[in-house]
């Protein structure tokens, strides 16, 4: 079994953060959510793992190296525009050989371990009627917004819709799907979408229209697709709330620390309160401030007679003199200053190298 992850395409919900940079290396609770997929991968027993890389190649392949740091060989794919999921499975067939393979999106982020998704699929391949795919679903509340599955009586998919105005279930699409080799076919039969993508949705009825087995499995776990801000700042809630408290860094007699905190090595925290769950990266400085709950802190970032809530500040940013910054998700060495004279609270999301005088 291989791993083929997704890590091309344009961001252009998270803009201007990915006019710069990848956004699958935007980090949740201080790690890039591209590595959180490569754990699971790792975690469910797969090594080998081709990803996708688009126009922010030359930052993914610095951030992943050659996988070594996880134990796994990665292969990078260049895709030279974001052409669909399925020309990502297209342009990687030398790389997946006619080897089963896990296809992950690389800006998603999911609760459950894949270990039981991926041995699921590997034992019904061993059945007298094998699937030659099996998708990831999950109940959504807002299935006209998602790609979305129809069952027939045994549980198997019949059917795949895009975005539906009339959904006939609520069971969306997560960005998890597991394929045998009949999948390299199925790609390349089908014809680019209105919107000028290979769908994978349409590869995989292509599958079902050939009659052939599609498997489901239902996701109970949460699920999030982190290409917007909304989505990102609740990846960062939900994996703060489950963080192993550590204090590596420097805390003085006059800061407090309250709930679950991890501030890293070099950090230094002087006359602040740290209301947790929150991380402060390595050699971030925090004075005279006060951090809430559900905030990353990005390495090296400066925050001074500031008050910071629910918010990813990503690495070497300084925030100096802020009333108050929440909800915000602040590219890579920016700077925001002066806002002690308003009295509401700042929500922005600024890009890399940005610099914001709120005078
Ligand atoms: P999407 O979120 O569907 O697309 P996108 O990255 O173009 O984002 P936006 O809608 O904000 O412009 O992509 C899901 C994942 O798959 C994401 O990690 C990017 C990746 N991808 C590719 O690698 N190649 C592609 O051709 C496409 C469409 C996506």
């Amino acid at each position: 079994m291989k791993a083929l992850i997704l890590a091309g395409g344009a961001g252009t919900r998270l803009r201007p953060i990915t006019h710069t940079s990848a956004k699958q290396l935007v980090p949740v609770a201080n790690k890039p959510i591209l590595f959180y997929g490569i754990e699971a991968m790792v975690s469910a027993g797969i090594t080998e793992i081709g990803v996708i890389v688009g126009d922010t190649r030359a930052e993914v392949m610095g951030a992943l190296g050659d996988g070594s740091q996880w134990g796994a060989k990665i292969t990078f794919i260049p895709q030279d525009e974001p052409l669909g999921l399925a020309h990502c499975v297209l342009i990687a067939a030398d790389f997946l050989g006619d080897d089963d393979f896990v296809m992950y999106l690389g800006d998603n982020l999911l609760e459950q371990d894949l270990a039981a998704f991926v041995h699921a699929f590997e034992s019904a391949r061993l059945s007298s009627e094998p699937p030659t795919a099996q998708i990831l679903l999950k109940k959504v509340p807002d299935p006209h917004r998602f790609g979305i599955a129809e069952l027939d009586a045994a549980g198997n998919v019949i059917r795949l819709v895009e975005k539906p105005a009339d959904p006939p279930t609520d069971l969306a699409l997560v960005g998890v799907y597991l394929f045998d080799r009949t999948i390299n076919d199925a790609v390349r039969a089908i014809a680019p979408s209105p919107r000028g993508e290979l769908e994978i949705t349409d590869a995989i009825q292509w599958l079902v229209d050939q009659g052939k087995i599609v498997r489901q499995e239902l996701l109970t776990g949460w699920w999030i697709d982190t290409g917007k801000l909304t989505p990102l700042l609740e990846a960062n809630r939900l994996l703060l709330e489950v963080i192993e408290p550590r204090v590596d860094g420097d805390v003085d007699e006059a800061s407090s620390l309250d709930g679950r905190v991890v501030i890293e090595e070099g950090a230094v925290i002087r006359n602040s309160t740290l209301r947790g769950p929150l991380v402060i990266g390595k050699e971030a400085r925090i004075i005279d401030s006060f951090i809430g709950p559900f905030t990353a802190i990005g390495n090296g970032c400066e925050v001074v007679n500031s008050e910071v809530e629910h918010s990813v500040i990503m690495e070497r940013s300084r925030i100096i003199d802020i009333t108050r910054l929440e909800d915000s998700l602040i590219g890579r060495e920016a700077e925001v200053i002066r806002s002690q004279k308003r009295p509401r609270a700042l929500r922005l999301m600024i890009g890399d190298h940005c610099q914001i005088d709120t005078e």
